[in-house]
């Protein structure tokens, strides 16, 4: 069987490594995976990092789109995957996520006939101003196997008319006129299977902790400090909502240290949507650490010995968790519900006095009690099964 996989934004390339890592150990005589990079992300530590630390093989193929505008960029891509598609006819397209490289090759794909994987399916924010939430919706409903992490994702899925039976694994409606069960475009499949980065979490933490020595150099052993992570373009690209963040942020210096690895976005729009003044006090701070991205394994670290992390970010709001740490999500709402639901994570949004109280919270009463709710850290061997029969069916 032949997989075309399509990585291009730095959590995609990340979440790779586990399902390439289970191909090579468990399915190497029976999958080929074919690797396109659309090249969404480029500098060297938002991409190359990842393959030099994550043993992801290298990629087969980059489409070297860059940065551009959501139709310019996802229109470069297309044209890029459909021709490789055509060229390589893969059993399927493998997709993670909801970035445009996602949007790209579901779209790409559909309209070519190749099947699509998606990795991630059914999450939803019920926020159509997020560019995520169109790309999560248009990937689901061309795709033909669709595996959900957690169990409000295959919730949504049966909302949008997924079939799904009580035991929680999609039944397959039989395509009229069809007299097989495989899985199509029109009759696809749902499975809920637990989150690849969980797999990732658990195989690299160790490892992390042998091979860096980030702590170290920021001078942070044994001190506690908050680690935040800010990205998303509703705060980015807002300079009040920018503003408010960084305003929290300032407050919480005065008496916690804070590691804030950039994302090259923020690096830049900073310089734009955050006012002088505060701009001088964020970057002349002792307490505030502003860092370039850092690799998985040092973030992976960071998240280890933090007290709290703070972010927008999905998957480090999942990490977090994972590693059970308190979070502040700096966001109006998530695809990640059940993280808010177990009480170990709050909802605070762009607003400085409901940050304020989140970390009174967490500081009064640390949570203890993490659930299992992202499945057995074996959800890539779980998937490949699963596509593998699919092909057998
Ligand atoms: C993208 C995804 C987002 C995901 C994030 C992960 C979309 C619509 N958004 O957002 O869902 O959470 O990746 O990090 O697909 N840039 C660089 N160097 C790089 C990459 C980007 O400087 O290597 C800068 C450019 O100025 C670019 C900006 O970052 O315009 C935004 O990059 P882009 O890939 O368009 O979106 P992200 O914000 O990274
Ligand atoms: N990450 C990283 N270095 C950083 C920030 C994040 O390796 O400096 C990792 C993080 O551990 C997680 C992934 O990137 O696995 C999350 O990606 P990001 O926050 O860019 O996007 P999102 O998950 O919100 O789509």
């Amino acid at each position: 069987m032949k997989l075309v996989t399509i990585i291009g934004a730095r959590p995609q390339i990340i979440k790779a490594a586990a399902l390439s890592r289970a191909i090579k150990n468990h399915f190497s005589d029976r999958i080929q995976e074919v690797i396109v990079h659309t090249g969404q992300h480029y500098d060297d530590n938002m991409s190359q990092v990842f393959f030099d630390e994550l043993q992801i093989p290298r990629p087969d193929y980059n489409l070297h789109v860059g940065s551009a505008s959501h139709g310019v960029q996802t229109a470069r891509m297309t044209e890029g995957i459909e021709a490789l598609l055509i060229k390589e006819q893969p059993d399927f397209i493998v997709l993670y996520g909801d970035t445009n490289s996602t949007l790209a090759g579901a779209v790409a794909a559909a309209k070519i006939h190749v099947p699509i994987v998606h990795i991630e399916a059914g999450l939803r924010s019920f926020n159509k101003s997020m560019p995520e939430e169109i790309n999560r919706i248009v990937c689901d409903h061309c795709s033909t196997l669709l595996f959900t992490p957690t169990k409000a994702g295959l919730e949504n899925l049966k909302r949008e008319g997924f079939s799904i039976d009580e035991s929680g694994v999609s039944t397959l409606r039989q395509a009229q006129g069809s007299t097989t069960a495989v899985p199509t475009i029109d009759n696809p499949k749902v499975y809920h299977c637990g989150d690849i980065m969980y797999d990732n979490s658990l195989h690299f933490a160790n490892i992390a902790e042998e091979k860096t020595d980030i702590i170290q150099r920021l001078e942070l052993v044994g001190k506690p400090f908050i680690l935040s992570t800010i990205h998303r373009d509703s705060n980015t690209d807002h300079h009040e909502r920018l503003g408010a963040i960084f305003d929290a942020l300032i407050e919480l210096s005065k008496e916690n240290q804070i590691v804030l690895p950039l994302h090259p976005r923020t690096a830049k729009l900073l310089k734009t949507n955050l006012s002088n003044e505060k701009q001088s006090l964020v970057f002349s701070s002792p307490n505030i650490k502003l860092i370039p991205p850092v690799s998985f394994l040092e973030m992976i670290a960071l998240e280890r010995h933090a007290q709290l992390v703070m972010t927008d970010s999905g998957g480090v709001q999942k990490e977090a968790y994972f590693f059970k740490k308190p979070g502040i999500i700096l966001r109006p709402e998530t695809e990640w519900v059940e993280i808010v639901q177990t009480g170990n994570a709050i909802l605070a949004d762009a607003d400085e006095s409901r940050i304020m109280e989140a970390w009174q919270h967490f500081k009064n009463n640390p949570p203890t009690v993490f659930p299992e709710i992202f499945g057995d850290g074996h959800a890539a061997e779980f998937m490949l099964d699963k596509i593998i029969s699919c092909k057998v069916l």
